[in-house]
């Protein structure tokens, strides 16, 4: 019998980082590499549309967990991964990022005595705040394979007292991605679709729970988007939770009213990949957005007061500009024009992660006698 390798997805920015590895592991005749799906996101456009887009395969196992709080979401991810695993008795469990799907996995898979590999290992934004950073930090602890995307991760991770034999620099995988559906996502209707303009308007995200859950900082960010949606149109693709925090109340009123905002559902990934590539500049709060845009050399607000990804400010194109209306009006006025600034991307963010990723646990297993 083959040994199996489980690989874990659950929640949209997964998606992005495993799709490289599995292709790139799709000739390891060897072993059997088994894609689980948690069902943290489930909807057609966190999943279903971004799933076609990166031509992933069908999961082989899905364990449909769904929303829930915190506690209730890891925890019926930790029952039914628990349930695969003493099914199928893995040599490796990967996970990737920081979501609840990562942690939960990470934690069944080391209790049961599983190695784990961590794609995405060593980011910290240092700020426990964030549940993704408790995400971090507790799946590094239990990791056996770390799988670095730059040196900052790195340090992070010899500052806390790993041993440098386990930590393999990859890169990152969600640029393999980017490289390999930039040019299809180029030919994608999205600008036309939208009425846009190339370089001609900007586009937001926000979905972190410190700048949805509280309206006052959400009203807040709205001053300063206001602001830009009276110079150029601001297209705002409205994650779930993001217009679940809206509601019906007066914060959706002035979304609706605002000018120039432009809502839409949530995008593909092609046709996120292709308004990101055209706009003039980009707003967020999300982890994986502040890596595409350096890639893309687009620049980047970050609607946060840190970044677990500071290789993007150091070597890329994103800036922080916090939740403050003023100082996101000084950034949004100082960003420069496309094309104006030399692109600038980091060591190994290069299209070749997924191969290298694979390399490196075929090694681990191969010196386990797997
Ligand atoms: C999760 C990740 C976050 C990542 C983000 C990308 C954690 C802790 N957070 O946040 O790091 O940046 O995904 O999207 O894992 N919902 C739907 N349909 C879905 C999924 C969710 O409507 O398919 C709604 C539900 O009401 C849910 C809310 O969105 O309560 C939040 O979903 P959840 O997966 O808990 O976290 P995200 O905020 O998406």
């Amino acid at each position: 019998m083959p040994s199996t390798v489980l690989h874990v997805v659950g929640a949209r920015p997964n998606f992005m980082k495993m799709a490289p590895l599995l292709r790139a592991l799709a000739s390891d005749a060897g072993r059997e590499h088994l894609l689980v799906h948690t069902g943290q996101h489930y909807d057609e456009h966190l999943n279903d549309a971004i799933f076609r887009d990166l031509g992933l395969r069908a999961p082989d196992i899905h364990l449909g967990v769904g929303s829930g709080s915190h506690a209730e979401q890891t925890a019926k991810i930790m029952v039914s991964f628990e349930r695969v695993v003493a099914e199928r008795r893995p040599a490796m469990v990967v996970v990737a990022g920081d979501v609840n799907s990562t942690i939960a996995c990470a934690i069944v898979a080391a209790k049961a005595g599983v190695a784990v590999a961590h794609v995405e290992a060593g980011l910290r934004s240092f700020d426990r705040s964030m549940p993704e950073e408790i995400n971090r930090i507790v799946t590094d602890r239990l990791t056996d394979l770390y799988l670095t995307p730059s040196p900052d991760a790195d340090e992070n991770l010899a500052r806390e007292g790993v041993d440098p034999a386990g930590v393999v620099r990859v890169g990152n995988l969600m640029v393999d991605s980017v490289f390999s559906n930039l040019e299809r996502a180029r030919k994608g209707p999205a600008l036309e679709r939208l009425g846009l303009q190339r370089h001609g308007y900007a586009l937001l995200t926000l979905h972190r729970p410190s700048n949805v859950d509280d309206p006052a900082v959400f009203a807040r960010l709205l001053d300063a988007i206001e602001h830009l949606g009276r110079r150029m149109t601001v297209v705002f693709p409205v994650h779930p939770r993001t217009r679940a925090r809206m509601g019906e109340g007066p914060l959706a009123a002035r979304v609706a009213a605002a000018p120039g905002l432009k809502l839409t559902e949530p995008l593909g990934y092609l046709e996120f990949l292709q308004l990101q590539d055209a706009s003039a500049m980009v707003l967020t709060d999300s982890g994986g957005i502040q890596e595409e845009t350096t890639v893309l050399g687009v620049p980047c607000l970050t609607l946060r007061e840190n970044t677990e990804r500071p290789i993007t400010i150091t070597e890329g194109t994103n800036t922080l500009v916090g939740t403050s209306p003023e100082r996101i009006v000084a950034a949004i006025d100082a960003v420069a024009p496309r094309g104006t600034v030399a692109p600038r991307i980091p060591d190994l963010w290069d299209g070749h992660a997924g191969p290298r990723a694979a390399a490196a646990i075929d090694a681990f297993l191969a010196r386990r006698g797997v």
